[in-house]
């Protein structure tokens, strides 16, 4: 044959090979997740100083060795789940000292970080924790290797067909607003803390935007004044209504924001998924759900309430699978697969199926699961007695 027509084709074949390469290669799509303990897959693990951790026995009792990992529960996170769920591998946290870039090329970055909130001020009291702001930043910093690693425009097709979730906002609440010891709460009333918290999160949903996040969901909170730790403050055990009612408002006001942005921000598809009332339901009918108790933590110090933080010394529940909270703050792996199951069922995402495989651009990602967001990070939360 003409040695050039050989040459001609072997060059043809390159080519067809790395277009192929370039299209099923970097266009996996992975997850970027944002936001505070109820998602955390290690991160503050890796700050020596935050009083936020789960780093200790019970922690992680029901997940791979049962030994802790960072998780603020017994097994998984609703994210976790629905990842799962959906077919979209689980991203490593980004303080992981292995994270590399392939390693974010095939699986995202989890940005999540005990004890953060909306506003840079939440959580101060745990000393380190990565607020949502912080977490941006470290996106860019995310974006900046992978543009080096596979060029610009690879990268933002990569970063467009990603998926984002942001489950973030409870701790702007319980660990700031409702505490007395924060500026924010004496500084703003409950409308203008929440419009406060709007601009913030409208500010950082921009930025995402500008940055290539176009399939993007914020989870909604959960009824967080029924969290172990808030029925505690009331003489009844009861769940505190006025914290409730935040929750509900700091939903409605998020679902406007979302739903506005989605419309006008360009190609984006923001949703909010809000799974108040679900949560809500299970915590006055446990028994319908499956679950046997939904006002105590299953991990507890014997009679010592609120014991902030579940440790080797706490006594744990006959039953794990029981009991809706596993400590004061965070829900169980049952209750996270309960609510991760039925958000993805009642939004009509992908029926899920273990054997089927996961396709290349799965139809239901995470870009369509609200989650619980109860309260967040572990430890000294002075609570009032
Ligand atoms: C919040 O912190 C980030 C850095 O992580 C900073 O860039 C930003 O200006 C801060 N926002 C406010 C309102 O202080
Ligand atoms: C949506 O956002 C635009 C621009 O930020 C604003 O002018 C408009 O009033 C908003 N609409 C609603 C329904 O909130
Ligand atoms: C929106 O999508 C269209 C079609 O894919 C593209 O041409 C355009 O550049 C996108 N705009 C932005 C701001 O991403
Ligand atoms: C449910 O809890 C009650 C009281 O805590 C206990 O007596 C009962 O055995 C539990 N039932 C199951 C099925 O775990
Ligand atoms: C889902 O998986 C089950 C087996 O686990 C199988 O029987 C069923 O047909 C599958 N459904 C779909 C829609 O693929």
């Amino acid at each position: 044959m003409d040695p050039s027509k050989m040459r001609l084709m072997g060059l043809m074949t390159i080519l067809l090979f790395l277009g192929i390469a370039s299209e099923l290669g970097s266009c996996k799509v992975v997850q970027f997740i944002f936001g505070d303990s109820l998602s955390d897959v290690g991160n503050n693990k890796y700050l020596p100083r935050s009083l936020a951790t789960a780093n200790l026995p019970w922690y992680g009792i029901d997940f791979g060795n049962g030994l802790p990992n960072g998780r603020f529960t017994n097994g998984r996170t609703v994210a976790d789940i629905i990842g799962d769920k959906t077919g979209l591998p689980r991203p490593p946290a980004f303080l992981d000292p292995s994270l590399d870039e392939d390693m974010i090329l095939n699986n995202g970055v989890n940005y999540a970080s005990g004890g953060a909130g909306i506003l840079n001020e939440t959580g101060s009291l745990f000393i380190q924790r990565l607020p949502f702001s912080k977490q941006i930043e470290l996106f860019q910093g995310t974006q900046d290797l992978i543009k080096n690693k596979i060029g610009t425009v690879e990268a933002k097709n990569f970063f467009e067909e990603s998926r984002y979730v942001i489950a973030i906002g409870s701790n702007d609440f319980i660990n700031n607003y409702l505490m007395p010891t924060y500026r924010d709460s004496w500084t703003y009333n409950d409308n203008s803390f929440i419009s406060y918290l709007m601009t913030t999160l409208e500010q950082q949903l921009k930025q995402l935007h500008s940055l290539g996040a176009r399939k993007l969901i914020v989870f909604g909170l959960a009824p967080m004044g029924c969290i172990p730790l808030q029925r505690v403050l009331s003489l009844t055990g009861k769940c505190q209504t006025r914290t409730n009612k935040l929750a509900v408002s700091f939903n409605t006001a998020a679902q406007k924001l979302i739903e506005n942005l989605s419309e006008n921000l360009p190609n984006a598809s923001y949703r909010f998924g809000n799974a108040y009332d679900v949560v809500e339901d299970v915590i006055n009918n446990p028994h319908k759900y499956g679950f046997n108790n939904s006002d105590s933590p299953c991990c507890s110090f014997g009679r010592i309430r609120p014991a902030l933080t579940c440790i080797p010394a706490s006594t744990l529940c006959p039953d794990r699978s029981k009991y809706v909270f596993w400590d004061e703050y965070h829900p169980s792996d049952t209750a996270n697969e309960m609510m991760a199951t039925e958000i993805i069922t009642r939004l009509g995402f992908l029926p899920t199926n273990k054997t089927s495989p996961p396709s290349e651009a799965p139809t239901a990602a995470p870009h369509s699961a609200p989650a619980p967001a109860t309260a967040t990070a572990t430890v000294p939360a002075p609570a009032p007695h």
